[in-house]
């Protein structure tokens, strides 16, 4: 895949992504693919992925299932970096690009068949994310909202993101570490306060060398 130059702002995230991420990408749209039919979806259903970063996830499943998509980010030099990556896969036609903090984005309820997150729930308001993610999934449908680089890597990935944790420890990459106890006890929390006795049908908490959160609402 082509890389495009980054806006000066972003060099740093992507310097790492790059060399850090991109398989994991690969292997989580993979993954989910799997694990929730994806392929099975067709042309008029929507995967939302939000913090979207380059899009790369969105890239890697859009060759995986006929689905549209909504990439969504709050900094407009990531979408322009993502609608460029868009473009070059050829899917920009099945792409609706959305500026916007997650928490503040307005969706229609009911409206999406997937929604994924990787590595951006914890710079977010995450009781507020949580709930829209709840409030924008069909019935019956799943978000996959957390960190991670994906379940079954290979142990030569596995060792470059025990690289990556290294660093990440040093504080050589902000990966806001303090959020993420309170973030997996308290965003479950909410979840089962708020949303398990009518909404949802499951919330699993996932460690994938990161933990994931998967949310499966339940049918009415
Ligand atoms: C660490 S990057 C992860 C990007 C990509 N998902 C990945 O896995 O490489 C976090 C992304 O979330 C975006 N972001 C942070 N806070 C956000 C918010 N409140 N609403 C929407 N996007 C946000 C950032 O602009 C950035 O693109």
């Amino acid at each position: 895949m082509k890389f495009f130059e980054p806006h000066e702002s972003l060099k740093n995230f992507c310097e790492t992504s790059r060399k850090y991420f991109f398989e994991g990408y690969q292997v989580i749209a993979n993954e989910v693919n799997e694990w929730f039919g994806l392929s099975k979806l067709s042309p008029r259903d929507t995967i939302l992925e939000f913090g979207g970063g380059e899009g790369f996830i969105s890239i890697f499943l859009s060759k995986l299932t006929p689905a549209k998509f909504i990439y969504l980010d709050k900094n407009p030099y990531m979408a322009e970096l993502a609608r460029k990556n868009f473009e070059e896969a050829g899917i920009i036609d099945r792409v609706k690009i959305v500026v916007s903090e997650v928490e503040k984005a307005e969706f229609e309820k009911n409206s999406m068949d997937f929604i994924i997150a990787r590595g951006t729930i914890q710079f977010t308001d995450y009781k507020k994310t949580l709930s829209n993610a709840v409030e924008w999934l069909k019935p019956g449908k799943v978000a996959f909202v957390g960190c991670g680089f994906g379940l079954n890597i290979s142990d030569e990935y596995r060792a470059k993101v025990d690289e990556f944790i290294k660093k990440a420890e040093a504080k050589e990459v902000n990966t806001e570490p303090d959020k993420f106890e309170e973030l997996i006890i308290e965003g479950y929390r909410h979840l089962m306060d708020n949303y398990f006795d009518d909404r949802l049908e499951y919330v699993k908490a996932l460690n994938m060398k990161g933990f994931i959160f998967e949310i499966k609402k339940r049918l009415i």
